[in-house]
This record gives structure tokens, C-alpha cells and sequence, in this order.
């Protein structure tokens, strides 16, 4: 069965030997880089708070994902940092169920009214799968990324 596990010190080296296929590493940060900046923190538009998790079928780590917080963000108070399934686990549902426990994480949290995220305009799987969660895209650009929210409350 899938589900999402804390960085912690006992798992963050299994953690960092997930890799995308070459032709998608311009989509997404290592993870080695993703758990480095969780322990600091993002500053953008005022500081996100970031959490980082593994995801895993079994005792398998099959892929990662960050999401930060910001409740004093007046529009986004979550923000989805990075998401990846390791080459060898991507088609099975694994990147799907990240969202939907990232969205179970926020949607219990009274203080995220809107939740954003951003990706290359050519990142073409990604797009699909946000949209078919609800994101809409704003036609803002991030750093050379497209932006997408979807609204909670
Ligand atoms: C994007 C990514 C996380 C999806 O994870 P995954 O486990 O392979 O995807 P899933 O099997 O859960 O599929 C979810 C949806 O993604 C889309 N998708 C996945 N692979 C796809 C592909 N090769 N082509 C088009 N759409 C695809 C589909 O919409 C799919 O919907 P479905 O459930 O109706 O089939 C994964 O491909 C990945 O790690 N890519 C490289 C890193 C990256 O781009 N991260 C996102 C940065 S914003």
C-alpha cells in the first residue's frame, strides 16, 4: 500500500537515489537540493515553511514530494514545491496519490484557502495531472514557469 513518509535522518540517502529520466531533469531539483532547502526554508513573497516527505509503496521509496506554507500569504497559503517518481515507478498512480494526500494535508488546514504550483509550459504529464485536480492556470509565469491554483475555500 502507498503513503507518504517524513524526510527524517534514517531515510533521506534512500531518498536522494530517486532519479527522473534525463529528458525530465529540467522539470525538477534533485532531491539531495529539495532536502537541503527544506531545512532553510523558501523566501518568496514572504517565507514558506517547507515539508518534505518520500513517497513509498511498502517499505519501497518510489518518489518525493515538498509543499511549503505561508498562512500569511494573502492569496496561496500552500504552495506544491516539487513532486517526482523515480523513473522506474512513474504510470502507477504514485505521482496522483502524492497530490491527493498533499490536498488532504491542506484541506484540513483551516488557514489554506488557495493553493498554488508551477511547471515548465512543455511539462505536458504534469499539466494533465493538476488540471485534472482542479488547477487552473492564471497565465502568471514563475521563474519561466506557467502557474496553476486551485481554490479550497
Ligand atoms: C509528473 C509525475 C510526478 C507524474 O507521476 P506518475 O506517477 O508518473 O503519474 P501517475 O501515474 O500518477 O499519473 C497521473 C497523471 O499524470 C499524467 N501523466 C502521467 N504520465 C504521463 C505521460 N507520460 N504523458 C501524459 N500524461 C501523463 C496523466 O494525466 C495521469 O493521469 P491518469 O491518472 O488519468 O492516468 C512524474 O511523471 C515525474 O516525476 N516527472 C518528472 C518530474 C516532474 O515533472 N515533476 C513535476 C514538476 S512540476
Amino acid at each position: 500500500m502507498a503513503e507518504i513518509r517524513p524526510v527524517t535522518k534514517e531515510n533521506w540517502q534512500d531518498l536522494i537515489d530517486l532519479k527522473v529520466r534525463d529528458d525530465q531533469k529540467n522539470f525538477v531539483a534533485s532531491n539531495l537540493y529539495s532536502i537541503a532547502q527544506s531545512q532553510f526554508g523558501d523566501e518568496f513573497e514572504g517565507h514558506w515553511d517547507l515539508f518534505a516527505y518520500g513517497i513509498y509503496e511498502g517499505d519501497t521509496p518510489v518518489g518525493f514530494l515538498m509543499y511549503g506554507f505561508n498562512f500569511a500569504h494573502p492569496e496561496q497559503q500552500a504552495y506544491i514545491q516539487r513532486l517526482m517518481v523515480d523513473e522506474k515507478f512513474q504510470g502507477k498512480g504514485y505521482g496522483r496519490f502524492g497530490m491527493e494526500k498533499m490536498l488532504e494535508i491542506f484541506r484540513a488546514e483551516e488557514r489554506v484557502k488557495e493553493v498554488s504550483i508551477s511547471y515548465e509550459p512543455e511539462n505536458d504529464a504534469a499539466r494533465k495531472l493538476y488540471a485534472s485536480l482542479g488547477f487552473v492556470e492564471t497565465g502568471r509565469m514563475i521563474e519561466d514557469e506557467a502557474e496553476a491554483v486551485l481554490k479550497l475555500k
